[in-house]
């Protein structure tokens, strides 16, 4: 496997990214798809709580946070993303600190300082996982809450990594581990990500200290599915996969 270096390819792709998305900054989300945290309410209030977002992008979430209320801080290790989430910070005219780091280094940050750790379509970009949620568990205080949403694992299986492409048939083995490469939408520019399976994920938090609280697969809206794959599109049956897995953890240390 070719190696790619993570912070060039996501500095490359940020400017795409955020004028792809748009992502508010009214609540914090979990994929493109799936509902709002103020719709789920998976972190409860969170005013006067401490919430640090890992693989933050251009800080959308970090900011919703500090907008109820929260102390927040982000950390990510793409400068462009950086720079998106210091500029929309300051044009909000919230106080979020930003730092450049990696999940799997959260040395930035004092044992127990955050009451959660939460995290939006970023985990599937970590390279070793189970150090990530280690350090997770170590900057989490006792009982804090970890709350994560990423592609959901299944979904892999559908896109054919050879061409380059989504597939109607499982391309790929769901029980495939090993690291995929594909480029990210239509910039070029190549991108590793990590497939673990469902029973991967939650045997990593167990060994990480965690105790798993929650597993939420939300449905799609029909009204996204018709934009993307309507009933007569040759892709259509994609629109029976589930998009996205979020997963509510506590620290059980
Ligand atoms: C799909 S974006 C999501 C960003 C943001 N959470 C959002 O919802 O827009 C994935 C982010 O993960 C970051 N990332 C990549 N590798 C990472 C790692 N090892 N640790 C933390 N974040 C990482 C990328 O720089 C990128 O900003």
């Amino acid at each position: 496997m070719a190696h790619i270096d993570m912070r060039t390819a996501w500095n490359q792709v940020a400017a795409h990214y955020q004028r792809r998305h748009a992502i508010p900054t009214d609540s914090a989300h979990y994929g493109p798809w799936a509902p709002l945290e103020n719709e789920l309410r998976l972190l409860g209030n969170v005013s006067g709580r401490r919430i640090l977002e890992v693989g933050c992008g251009g800080g959308q979430c970090s900011i919703a946070f500090a907008r109820q209320g929260a102390t927040a801080a982000g950390i990510d290790p793409s400068d462009a993303q950086l720079d998106h989430a210091r500029q929309l910070a300051a044009q909000e005219g919230v106080a979020v600190e930003f730092v450049r780091g990696a999940a799997e280094d959260l040395g930035y940050f004092a044992d127990s300082a955050w009451d959660i750790v939460f995290s939006a379509y970023a985990f599937q970009y970590v390279a070793d996982m189970p150090a990530a949620l280690r350090e997770c568990a170590r900057v989490l205080q006792p009982q804090g809450r970890l709350v994560f949403s990423l592609d959901h694992p299944f979904r892999d299986c559908f896109f054919d990594f050879e061409e380059n492409d989504v597939t109607l048939y499982p391309a790929r083995s769901y029980f495939d581990h090993s690291p995929m490469t594909w480029t990210f939408s239509d910039t070029g520019v190549w991108m590793h990500s990590y497939h673990h399976t469902l029973a991967a994920w939650i045997d990593m938090l167990g060994e990480a200290g965690f105790r798993l609280v929650r597993l939420l697969e939300p449905a799609p809206p029909a009204t996204a599915l018709d934009e993307i794959w309507p009933y007569d599109d040759p892709l259509s049956s994609l629109r029976h996969i589930p998009p996205t897995v979020i997963f509510v953890a506590e620290n059980a240390q």
